[in-house]
């Protein structure tokens, strides 16, 4: 390792590491150089390129090589990405450089992985520039949102909506997703814009945290791709009594305008399909268990379930409200919701 990634990983772990729990003996990890365990298990958490705690036990050559780009790197990258998505072609240079984080594959078209990126890249600037979290974000300040918060931000992608919070002087963001790409982008991209957000690669089925290590917790447009039920209560598990949980989701009526907006057969089928299994799944409120790294299928809640559910883990819900709504369908729901006491958290 580079002395530049020792000192960045330092800064990194620093404050991180001691609410690092292992996620299935919930005791703090041993962190020792690049790599954590737990004493209890002996499970093994490496530090992806010194500065990204690796839960998933994935390993990602393209995430490995992101952390490493020079200072500067990662601002081109975007550019590349963004010139992509508009249709216009990046200059030769950052092609080169987008290729080799398998990012786009030879003939220069995203891969699936630079299909995850482009897409943070596309959220950071909507959400920069306004857009749904602005609204998020209200409902976070009006809920103590401040400085000294302690803020996890799960399934939070490349830190887009972190990052639109602004510094929180005294307190903390952690970003945490499953997509090991999109989190070394996020991380270098923030570390090179001096932002301090901290980020952690893990499943939100086993958040590797201690119990009430968090004042807030988010999870934008997350929760329909996670197994519901086990994703919530350890959101709630993480998060402190009277700690804030703010919740958005992707409803029914928002495969509509998907569906509506197909182009081609092919992709009108693949959304009718995806509509179907989630409505499926939604009104039975049967998800296929979550392995290690299971997606369990994409999913929509309905308002009742959610209520339900955050009762049972008791959590009051402050607010429960379709975002909007398409052919009388929700397009989404919004969810505040308030940890009541110290006791342990029930079952979703
Ligand atoms: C629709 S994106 C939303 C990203 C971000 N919250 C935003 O507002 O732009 C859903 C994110 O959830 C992540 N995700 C899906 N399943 C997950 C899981 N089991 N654990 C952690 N993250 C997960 C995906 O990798 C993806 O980054």
């Amino acid at each position: 390792m580079v002395e530049k990634d020792a000192d960045s990983m330092r800064e990194t772990l620093a404050g991180l590491a001691d609410g690092l729990a292992c996620p299935r003996c919930r005791l703090v990890l041993a962190w020792r150089d690049d790599r954590g365990r737990c004493s209890r298990c002996e499970r093994f958490v490496p530090a992806l390129g010194g500065t990204l705690p690796n839960f998933t036990d994935a390993e990602d050559a393209s995430a490995a090589a992101i952390l490493a780009l020079p200072d500067g790197a990662i601002g081109r990258a975007v550019r590349a990405v963004q010139a992509l998505r508009a249709g216009e072609s990046p200059l030769p240079e950052d092609l080169a450089k987008l290729q080799e984080f398998r990012i786009v594959d030879a003939s220069g078209a995203l891969t699936a992985m630079g299909r995850a990126v482009s897409y943070h890249v596309a959220e950071f600037r909507r959400q920069a520039e306004g857009g749904a979290p602005a609204r998020l974000l209200e409902l976070l300040r009006e809920n103590g949102l401040g400085p000294g918060s302690r803020i996890l931000d799960v399934g939070g992608g490349a830190g887009q909506t972190l990052r639109r919070m602004g510094p929180v002087p005294g307190g903390e963001r952690v970003c945490l997703d499953l997509d090991l790409t999109t989190l070394a982008f996020g991380r270098r991209w923030a570390s090179d814009e001096g932002e301090d957000v901290r980020f952690v690669a893990a499943t939100a089925h086993e958040l590797p945290f201690r119990d009430a290590r968090f004042s807030h917790v988010i999870c934008r447009v997350g929760l329909n791709y996670m197994h519901q039920a086990t994703a919530l209560a350890e959101m709630v598990r993480v998060l402190e009594p009277g700690g804030v949980l703010c919740l958005t989701t992707e409803g029914p009526g928002f495969d509509l305008g998907l569906i509506a907006r197909s182009r081609g057969p092919r992709e009108l089928a693949g959304r009718l399909v995806d509509a179907a299994y989630g409505s499926l799944l939604g009104l039975t409120g049967r998800q296929p268990a979550p392995g290690g790294r299971s997606h369990c299928g994409r999913s929509f809640s309905t308002a009742g379930r959610l209520r339900r559910q955050l009762r049972r883990l008791r959590c009051d819900v402050l607010r429960l409200a379709a975002t909007r709504r398409r052919v009388g369908l929700p397009v989404g729901f919004e969810c505040l919701a308030v940890r009541r006491d110290g006791g342990p958290p029930g079952k979703a």
